[in-house]
């Protein structure tokens, strides 16, 4: 593999969601052209990495929410010597809506989604109407989706769901089969089928049926700033500070804490932004500059983008701060118009 053209942040078999180009050119990331094969929700890895060392000539994507996971993915990728394997740690959702461009994805698989079985948490789960309109747009013609449940109702739900989407065909004659004795096992699988309990496997195809594409990826402005004048210290500023939460059809902003730096004269703000398809953690900073005014901008903590949901995370924390003195007053702004 050349590996020379490689932005050197790339390197790792790890990736940021945030840090990465949207979309990304897989090709950049894994220093070759080829097909790209992506695993959802991967647990242990142990699918993962035996879906690598099977497809030597394919680039593997893993995805997933939990943090230990990933950790012991990158273990074990490493002491399988394997260099065709990158991680995310990202709901699937925002990486195929951000980093995948149209039809980049060559095979999807799906290996015992939560089930969320309370009508209460359908909303949770992965695979649903949305989900497959997505998938659809980000994956070639002739595409597999792999998926495989123990959970008969899920598995239903799935079914309904394949056959209402009409971009994939199965190719099994049924929507699922109950066994598949030709396919890698997950660890969840194992602990399933020693137990006693059903599996029910689906294999379709993406058709040549054109799936709408309104999944737009957030559009950048540049970073924001407010500069501000207020009659407060910053102590005093700290003082009033509360956890909020602002809210917008699209998109929320929770204001989780405040600390002062002991080293620059400025206040941080931990913050929480959830706009569709991303959420993002960062800092949003109260800084008092020479003159005596302070600058509100974005702590370079992290890789924050500035999306519409990031202006408007420092419009709302301009607003609170301008609100808490009838003196105060916005002197100039980056903002985006409309956020
Ligand atoms: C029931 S476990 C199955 C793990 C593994 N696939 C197996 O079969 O052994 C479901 C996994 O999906 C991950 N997960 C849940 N929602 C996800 C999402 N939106 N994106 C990526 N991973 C997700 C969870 O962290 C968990 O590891």
């Amino acid at each position: 593999m050349n590996s020379s053209n490689i932005d050197s942040r790339f390197l790792s078999q790890s990736l940021s969601i945030t840090a990465l180009p949207w979309p990304t050119d897989w090709s950049d990331i894994f220093g070759r052209e080829a097909a790209l094969l992506v695993e959802v929700g991967f647990g242990d890895s142990r699918f993962l990495v035996e879906l690598a060392q099977h497809n030597p000539d394919k680039n593997i994507l893993g995805l997933e929410i939990s943090l230990p996971s990933l950790r012991k993915g990158e273990r074990k990728v490493k002491r399988a010597g394997l260099t065709n394997v990158r991680f995310i740690q990202a709901r699937a959702q925002a990486v195929l809506w951000t980093l995948c461009g149209p039809k980049c994805i060559n095979a999807l698989f799906i290996n015992f989604p939560d089930p969320w079985p309370k009508p209460a948490h359908y909303r949770r789960r992965l695979i649903n109407d949305r989900f497959l309109q997505l998938v659809a747009t980000r994956m070639s013609t002739e595409g597999m989706i792999d998926i495989a449940t123990d959970h008969f109702e899920y598995a239903e739900w799935i079914s309904s769901c394949l056959e209402r989407s009409s971009y994939f065909n199965s190719c099994l004659g049924s929507p699922y089969i109950t066994s598949d004795d030709d396919r890698l096992r997950t660890k969840y699988e194992e602990k399933a089928l020693a137990e006693g309990r059903t599996c029910y496997y689906f294999k379709w195809q993406r058709n040549r049926r054109r799936a709408p594409d309104d999944f737009f990826i957030p559009q950048e402005s540049p970073m924001p700033h407010v500069v501000i004048q207020i009659p407060l210290s910053l102590a005093e500023i700290s003082q009033r500070f509360r956890p909020n939460v602002f809210s917008t059809e699209k998109t929320s902003v929770n204001m989780i804490d405040l600390y002062q730096s002991i080293g620059r004269d400025s206040l941080v703000v931990d913050t929480y932004i959830s706009e569709e398809p991303i959420e993002q953690r960062l800092l949003l900073a109260i800084t008092r500059r020479e003159t005596g005014d302070y600058l509100i901008h974005l702590h370079e903590v992290g890789f924050p983008r500035p999306t519409p949901g990031v202006h408007y995370a420092l419009q709302c924390l301009t607003s609170w701060v301008c609100n808490l003195h009838e003196d105060a007053n916005v002197i100039s702004q980056s903002l985006r118009k409309r956020v």
